[in-house]
């Protein structure tokens, strides 16, 4: 069965209340239940986690190597700052999905910036909540084919 890592980085706790405007009202224990029965669906299994550190999301993508086919994650605003987790994702050479709920390339010119799409194979962004299942979508079709 293929299994799926979500990490999701800084701030993304506070979903449901954070910029709703922006991030939407959807909560992340609400996306993980979205996540579970879209993976079901395909025949796969998800875990899904969160922190608002950048070294504790390292240790989970090396400790993620030879236990999940699969890694997407939404980094937060480590996306535009973190080499350390773009190296982290390199080392361990899993298949990863970059993930922003916002479309990060039409805000701020200092979100444009992305160190993950660098190691990524796919981008799902500016879809809310919904572009969680969308991205598991996305990977189960990338490790099947
Ligand atoms: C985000 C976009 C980032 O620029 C921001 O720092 C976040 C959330 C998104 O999901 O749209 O924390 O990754």
């Amino acid at each position: 069965m293929t299994k799926i890592l979500i990490l999701n980085g800084p701030n993304l706790n506070l979903l449901g209340t954070r910029q709703p405007e922006v991030y939407g009202t959807t909560t992340l224990k609400d996306i993980e239940v979205m996540c579970r029965s879209r993976a079901d669906k395909l025949g796969a299994t998800v875990e899904m986690r969160q922190s608002n550190h950048e070294g504790e999301l390292i240790d989970w993508i090396h400790a993620a190597r030879d236990r999940f086919d699969g890694l997407v994650i939404n980094a937060g605003a480590y996306t535009h700052t973190s080499i350390a987790l773009m190296d982290a994702i390199s080392s361990v050479a899993i298949p990863t999905l970059e993930l922003h709920l916002s479309n990060i390339h039409e805000r701020e010119d200092f979100r444009r910036v992305s160190y993950i799409g660098k190691v990524a194979f796919d981008l799902v962004m500016g879809h809310g909540a919904d572009g969680y299942p969308m991205a598991i979508e996305r990977m189960v079709s990338h490790l099947s084919s």
